[in-house]
């Protein structure tokens, strides 16, 4: 199975060559890779800003103080919105019948369902259904950068308030929920040559 081996290629980079730059063409590739990703009802309720200016990359550094914010190509940052209302769903809903070429009363039941289920959630287990849609984002993101011979490094190890306000998120009703560094490994990055290390499967499985 190829992904099982770019699985094992990719590693959590900590240095990336700065010189080397991802083309556009891979880039418009990983941004497939996030936009085919499956999300609850298929809403797709994130924003993903992709960083390649040197000086906000320099800004965001020091509030992350993680080197590979500098040295990547490319500093993908998925933000959760930070609210989701029930215009919000009918604006899905007119997009879905339009795709689907139906008329808007034969997905306006489906709308309801996700209002009904949403009003029934706090607004605590609301943000976290919110954020939990772009770790699905990022895991795809990895993998199709993997497949591409991208290095890429997922990290939660950021300010996000100071990132939401330095990148104007605020405004917008966004959050920086994870970023991942994309690009080239450096030639001496020792974190390369790190054995992978899972946990075993009979601790991870449970087969019924
Ligand atoms: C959600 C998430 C957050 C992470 N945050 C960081 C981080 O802030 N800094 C970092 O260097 N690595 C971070 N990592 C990388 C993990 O430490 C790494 O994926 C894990 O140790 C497994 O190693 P591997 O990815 O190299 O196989 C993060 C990974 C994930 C999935």
């Amino acid at each position: 199975m190829e992904l099982i081996e770019h699985l094992n290629w990719r590693y959590a980079t900590k240095k990336f060559d700065p010189v080397k730059k991802i083309p556009p063409e891979a880039l418009e590739q990983l941004k497939d890779v996030i936009q085919l990703s499956a999300s609850s009802y298929g809403l797709q309720w994130y924003k993903v800003l992709i960083i390649e200016n040197q000086r906000i990359k320099e800004e965001l550094f020091s509030y992350a103080n993680q080197h590979q914010i500098l040295d990547c190509s490319h500093l993908f940052v998925i933000c959760n919105y930070t609210s989701f209302t029930n215009d919000d769903v009918d604006g899905f809903i007119t997009r879905l019948a339009d795709t689907l070429q139906v008329s808007r009363s034969t997905v306006v039941e489906y709308g309801d369902f996700i209002k009904n289920e949403l009003t029934g959630k706090s607004p605590a287990e609301r943000t976290s259904w919110l954020k939990s849609q772009t770790y699905i984002a990022l895991a795809n993101l990895i993998a199709g950068a993997a497949e591409l011979k991208i290095d890429a490094c997922p990290m939660e190890g950021f300010q996000a308030g100071k990132f939401n306000e330095i990148l104007g998120l605020n405004e917008q009703g966004l959050n920086a929920c994870v970023i991942a560094a994309i690009g080239y490994r450096h030639s001496d990055d020792p974190a390369s040559a790190r054995k992978k290390f899972r946990r075993p499967k009979e601790e991870l499985f449970v087969q019924i």
